[in-house]
């Protein structure tokens, strides 16, 4: 199976650590997102170890909850001893009332407007990730009546292309993020944090891209900032401390990828923090990671219920079930792959090249085109893999359909952390 904590039982059922699917799907109904803790809980556990392991100046993992985003996560997060990175006040919120310390939050965003920088300095936020000049200024200015001073790291665009969706790669230099490094608006812009009262410059960030595969653009990205580093240090005198590389290890969504584990890449890109640092004679920087994906994406699947099983001789045959784009709008923005299955003929052959359909009024409300399936009927539950990433925390309620719960499993027991959206709370809003 794609995810460790995925099996079969005795019945051919699916289960995810050890827990049957097929009455996870009777219990809670569908559509909906199963989470495991436990895979959670290692994939922070192992990339801190990695991180501790191959950092000699120490560094933390920033759990990116722009992948998954609700008050258990961050519970979970936190109690690992990990960070997290939040990109809204909407996040930020939701990680203060779920008791991360502000201490470990870092807040992102290439416009964040004056009220959010407002409340970010309320709640005392521990480090602002600041994307362009116009922000350093206001920042400083809104410290300073606030009588704060603040930490802050520059968001730096490293001009690295990272071999991936070109939608969901951020490094390279045409992109709406960050202090250009080619341009030299970079060094303008470290110049402008050192000079600006109110403002602490901690350190560097930069992501270069999601679902990364290959570690040299990785590697290339510490040696272009550390290198940078140690040129501020040669031209101020200022020693910046921390070095925050983003997120961006990649996963397995079906058999074809054979992605490193995040913690494999952890190690080679500490080695590769220490060389450089070595060789420019330039202390070893805290090193930061703001993994999303490589720590929920495997850890989710979604369950859905097939309903109408429609065959076009010499088209195609369509699998419509009760979700789709509102819970998962990866397959219609990217042409995601996802492994799909069905939960209660898990041990069957794929005999089958189906196209799965979602429930909204869009034709292009599609899960995966020409996939592999089991022969299946109307009532049969479809599970898609690896689904723990971008998937509640990018749904949405087109159609008004209302949002899947998440319930996580531990231990061979299940409960609710996200409640199933009524017809209310749809309303709730609305005059
Ligand atoms: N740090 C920063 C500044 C980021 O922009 C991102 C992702 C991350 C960390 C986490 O990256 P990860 O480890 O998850 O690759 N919606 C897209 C992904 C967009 C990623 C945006 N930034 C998707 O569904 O593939």
């Amino acid at each position: 199976m794609i995810s460790e904590c995925l099996a079969v039982n005795e019945q051919g059922h699916l289960t995810v650590s050890g827990v049957d699917t097929v009455a996870l799907a009777d219990q809670y109904k569908t559509p909906l997102y199963v989470m495991d803790e436990e895979t959670i809980r290692l994939n922070l556990r192992n990339l801190k170890k990695a991180i501790d392991e191959s950092c000699p100046s120490g560094g933390l993992v920033a759990f990116a909850s722009k992948a998954c985003s609700f008050k258990e996560m961050y519970r979970i997060v936190h109690d690992e001893q990990c960070g997290t990175d939040v990109v809204s006040c909407g996040e930020m919120m939701t990680a203060l009332s779920a008791g991360m310390p502000a201490d470990k939050i870092f807040y992102h965003g290439n416009n964040k407007t004056e009220e959010d920088l407002e409340l970010a300095l309320e709640k005392n936020i521990g480090h602002i990730v600041v994307d362009n000049p116009d922000e350093l200024e206001m920042l400083s200015k809104l410290a300073g009546e606030k009588g704060k001073e603040v930490r802050v790291l520059l968001r730096i665009t490293p001009g690295i292309d990272a071999h991936t969706h070109s939608f969901i790669k951020t490094g390279q230099i045409d992109s709406k993020f960050g202090f250009t490094l080619e341009t030299g608006e970079d060094l303008k812009g470290a110049k402008q944090a050192i000079s600006l009262p109110n403002i602490i410059l901690e350190g560097l960030h930069c992501h270069i891209g999601s679902q990364i595969f290959d570690e040299e653009p990785m590697k290339h990205a510490a040696e272009v900032m550390i290198t940078f580093m140690s040129q501020i240090q040669k031209e101020t005198g200022y020693v910046i401390p921390v070095l925050n590389l983003g997120g961006g290890f990649g996963v397995a969504y079906t058999e074809d990828d054979h992605p490193k584990k995040h913690y494999e890449y952890m190690h080679l890109i500490g080695e590769k923090v220490k060389e450089i640092s070595e060789t420019l004679q330039f202390p070893v920087p805290f090193v930061v990671v703001e993994p999303g994906r490589s720590i929920v994406g495997s850890a989710g699947i979604t369950l859905y219920t097939v309903g109408h099983v429609k065959t076009i001789p010499g088209v195609r045959t369509y699998v419509s079930v009760n979700g789709g784009m509102t819970d998962n709008p990866r397959y219609i923005l990217y042409q995601a792959d996802y492994t799909a299955l069905i939960a209660n003929k898990a041990n069957e052959p794929k005999t089958e090249t189906v196209t799965i359909a979602g429930h909204c009024c869009e034709s292009g409300d599609l899960l995966q085109e020409n996939t592999p399936l089991q022969k299946c009927e109307h009532g049969d539950i479809l599970a898609v893999l690896t689904t723990g990433a971008y998937n509640y925390s990018m749904a949405s309620n087109y159609n008004r359909f209302p949002k899947p719960p998440v319930v996580m499993v531990k231990d061979g027991t299940s409960r609710v952390v996200v409640k199933r959206e009524s017809f209310e709370d749809l309303m709730k809003n609305d005059v």
